[in-house]
């Protein structure tokens, strides 16, 4: 059996939920309306952002229900954490399809620096799509480095600290917690 010392060595302890799971799903169901509206009838070509987008951009695709949606992937990696100046997003990934003429909404999990979602926006409209949207499921403003404009959020982080869960991840681990919430003891990124 496993020693409660290698337990919480392997575990670090988790904070207060911050957005329950039933606050993400009034909010899915909020965004998927906005965007049926935004989007006027044209089909969604949606570019989900892996990982961290990865369950936002299923629940999503879901709540647009009837509306025409497509869906495509990139994975990009921000290297180097440091605050203000980190500008280094990898392509990891890139879209199966062309987006050339779609009308495209880029889906994030979470805007942080902004580093990443103005990275996928400049390179998204260089491929002459119709028009690129951009949703986030979660805004987090305090250490904006970029201005980036966002057409969807979600619901704002109250305050800097660490978040998991619902794809956001530390250290690949937290990803499937169907709730946000605080991981204390890691700083704020
Ligand atoms: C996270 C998140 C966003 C990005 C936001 O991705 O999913 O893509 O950081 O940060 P920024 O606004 O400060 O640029 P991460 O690189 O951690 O990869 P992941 O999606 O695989 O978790």
């Amino acid at each position: 059996m496993m020693s409660t010392a290698i337990a919480s060595r392997e575990q670090p302890e988790l904070g207060k939920v911050i957005f329950s799971a039933d606050d993400i799903a009034a909010t899915v169901r909020r965004l998927a309306g906005e965007i049926k509206a935004g989007f006027g009838g044209n089909p969604v070509h949606m570019v989900a952002i892996l990982k961290g987008a990865l369950l936002f951009a299923a629940d999503l695709m879901r709540a647009l229900d009837d509306y025409p949606v497509t869906v495509d992937f990139m994975v990009v990696s921000s290297y180097g954490t440091g605050r203000h100046g980190r500008a280094d997003v990898r392509l990891l990934k890139d879209l199966d399809h062309s987006p050339v003429g779609k009308h495209v909404l880029l889906v994030e999990d979470i805007v942080d620096e902004g580093y990443t979602l103005s990275y996928l926006l400049g390179n998204l409209r260089s491929r002459r799509p119709a028009q690129v949207q951009a949703c986030a499921l979660i805004d987090k403003p305090f250490h904006r480095a970029v201005d980036v404009k966002v057409d969807y959020i979600g619901m704002r982080a109250p305050d800097d600290t660490f978040l998991v869960g619902y794809g956001l991840d530390f250290q690949e681990r937290f990803r499937n917690l169907p709730h946000i919430r605080q991981l204390p003891s890691q700083a704020p990124r």
